[in-house]
């Protein structure tokens, strides 16, 4: 059996309580399998993979198709539609400046779908059950900020990221309220509330969730002391706690439910082997083998396995988290970190080093049917004894031919596919032929303690037996060839956008949280893929053939096309900017005291 533990562990543990909770489930549903070979695996979810109705992924990408079709056929015209659309789904009165927004989102030309700005409401809806009082005084208490005040925007940090941030607000500062932004310097995200803490701000949040009568709406901003001033003293609040614990599973892992497999399971500490991959906790999010339902796929809480399999819960760079609901604004975060997304920095500056704008228009018969990618061993601080739990390594060691050819010991750090795939018979070799995938740097950061230590080595020697850098290939060249997977390295990849930007196709699969998330469609724009990379090669046999059967170039032209499109109407800088802009609106309500008696209601007057 393939794909399954090799050695006991604890891990083995939870995950065999789960396929067989699995097992019993889909045995109460239907006949189990009669091919079944006695192991506990559920086929039943898989059964429609080689039924004469079509390959699973065709089905999915005909939902794509008729999910996004519903998606813009939302689009409003008019500011009064706007308004209305706005109230429905938000449940409150638009914030005061709705209609200066409005205006600017139009003169940008920017497609207007109330759905577009989830992500906002998600992000502030608990700071509606904090007092506005306590929200301005973490906000201007924290290190790294900007303000605003009389329409400017100004910040005392020289940190590249809060510049660029910055000259992102000027392009708005005409049409912002006065406010204080906190923001978050790290890669990482800082704030993870537990989920009992957060389920009760969005109780006390609904209280809030009234349309007051529109005589009585106020629909002017307040004004704040100067910077420089301090507020008279407030109440005093507990001093911020913040974590450092390295492993970091820990600690984000309390922003799920508690009767979650993530909050359920036990955390795993020796990640000195080959991890545990175990397909049953995709089955939620994945349908005959491919991943049905991408927002799901990027929660973790029901993914307990993914603790060992991705660097961020194992040991990142940094952590600093708080389980304090502080403002924190950033660029990405994971499903349960209760930081405010804005547009990532690269995104901004459209830095040619992720976007390789010169590349990205290569037609598509030009390109070589091959999967590329390039990149570095991030993930967090590879050490000897964790690095088979990162998911770059992983997916680089699975496209090393040499590896996967090797039946002399188990893969060092992922699993065979399951049989149950279409998969050519030498897979070996029809990965060479048909993927260019390798590592330019190998990230040594562990430095080995003297007497380990060896000359020759920067300190990576445990690397050394599986990988070796290969030479890079510029942005702009990696748009040669038509199939470019994206991974997580130490948060999100900033590579996506100009992915999405380009004739090539992006095959994503990651963890992390952006802006833009409600925009895309996933089989419409790009195709999603399983974080534990189980469906990888029967996504390439998909779209490249197995040797047997042609693959499907014209459907992968299809969404590398329409990504393309889609991303120059709705990901644009203008687009960007009408995000922040919406934000910073509701942002400035929320910290204000008069907040539920503020909106913009002159459409109902
Ligand atoms: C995807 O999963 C989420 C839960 O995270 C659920 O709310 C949503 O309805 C699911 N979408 C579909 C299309 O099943
Ligand atoms: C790396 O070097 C150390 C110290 O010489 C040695 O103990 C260890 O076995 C080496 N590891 C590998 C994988 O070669
Ligand atoms: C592929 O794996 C072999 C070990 O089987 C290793 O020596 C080689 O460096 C790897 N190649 C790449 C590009 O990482």
């Amino acid at each position: 059996m393939v794909g399954f533990p090799r050695r006991p562990s604890t891990a083995v543990r939870y995950i065999v309580r789960a396929l067989l909770l699995i097992f019993v489930f889909y045995s109460l549903l239907g006949p189990s399998d009669p091919s079944q070979d006695g192991s506990f695996a559920p086929l039943r979810p898989w059964r429609r993979l080689f039924s004469s109705s079509g390959h699973p992924i065709d089905k999915l990408v005909k939902a794509a198709e008729k999910e996004f079709a519903s998606k813009i056929a939302k689009a409003t015209k008019s500011l009064p539609d706007a308004a209305a659309a706005y109230r429905k789904r938000r449940g409150r009165h638009p914030p005061p400046g709705f209609d200066q927004w409005y205006q600017f989102a139009v003169e940008k030309q920017a497609i207007i779908v109330e759905d577009f700005w989830d992500q906002i409401y998600h992000d502030l809806e608990p700071f509606w059950a904090l007092d506005p009082a306590r929200i301005r005084k973490d906000a201007r208490e924290f290190e790294m900020r900007i303000h605003i005040r009389d329409h400017k925007a100004s910040t005392e940090s020289d940190w590249f990221w809060t510049q660029i941030w910055l000259t992102l607000i000027q392009t708005i500062e005409h049409l912002l309220p006065d406010m204080d932004l906190a923001l978050n310097p790290m890669d990482e995200p800082r704030v993870v509330a537990s989920w009992e803490d957060v389920n009760e701000y969005l109780r006390e949040a609904a209280k809030t969730k009234t349309m007051a009568n529109p005589k009585e709406v106020v629909s002017n901003f307040g004004k704040l002391p100067p910077v420089e001033q301090a507020p008279p003293d407030q109440e005093q609040m507990p001093p911020v706690i913040w974590e450092s614990d390295k492993h970091y599973w820990r600690i984000v892992r309390r922003g799920c439910p508690p009767d979650s497999p993530a909050r359920e399971a036990e955390v795993i500490t020796d990640f000195d082997q080959t991890p545990a991959i175990a397909d049953p906790f995709s089955l939620a999010h994945m349908r005959d083998g491919y991943v049905a339902n991408y927002t799901l796929s990027t929660s973790f809480c029901h993914q307990p396995d993914l603790q060992a399999l991705e660097g961020i819960f194992v040991e990142p760079l940094s952590v600093s988290a708080t389980k304090s609901l502080l403002p924190m604004f950033g660029g990405s975060k994971l499903a349960v970190n209760n930081d405010i997304l804005l547009p990532a920095p690269i995104y901004w500056n459209e830095e040619d080093r992720f976007v390789g704008a010169e590349g990205a228009s290569i037609p598509w018969e030009a390109k070589h049917a091959m999967a590329a990618w390039r990149g570095v061993a991030t993930g967090g601080r590879n050490r000897p004894n964790n690095w088979r739990s990162f998911q770059r390594h992983r997916f680089v060691a699975m496209n090393n031919a040499s590896i996967l050819s090797d039946s002399s010991q188990p893969p060092p750090n992922f699993a065979l596919p399951s049989p149950r795939y279409p998969l050519p018979d030498a897979l070996p070799d029809w990965i060479s032929a048909n993927t260019n995938i390798g590592f330019t740097d190998m990230m040594c950061l562990y430095v080995p303690p003297p007497e380990e230590s060896e000359p020759g080595f920067p300190g990576c020697n445990y690397t050394v037996p599986f990988f070796s850098i290969v030479p890079s290939i510029p942005m702009a060249d990696q748009f040669h060839f038509k199939i470019l997977p994206d991974i997580d390295g130490n948060s999100f990849s900033g590579r996506y956008l100009g992915f999405l930007k380009s004739t090539s196709l992006p095959i994503k699969s990651t963890l992390w949280r952006e802006w833009h998330d409600s925009r895309l469609v996933a089989w419409k724009h790009f195709v999603p893929m399983d974080n534990r990379f189980g469906d990888w090669f029967g996504l390439l046999a998909y779209f490249l053939g197995n040797g047997k059967t042609q693959g499907r170039d014209d459907v992968a032209k299809k969404i590398a096309m329409d990504g393309r499109d889609w991303a120059a109407r709705v990901l644009r800088k203008e687009d960007m900017q009408v995000y922040v802009l919406r934000l910073l609106l509701e942002y400035a309500r929320v910290v204000d005291e008069r907040r539920e008696m503020m909106g913009w209601v002159d459409d109902l007057l």
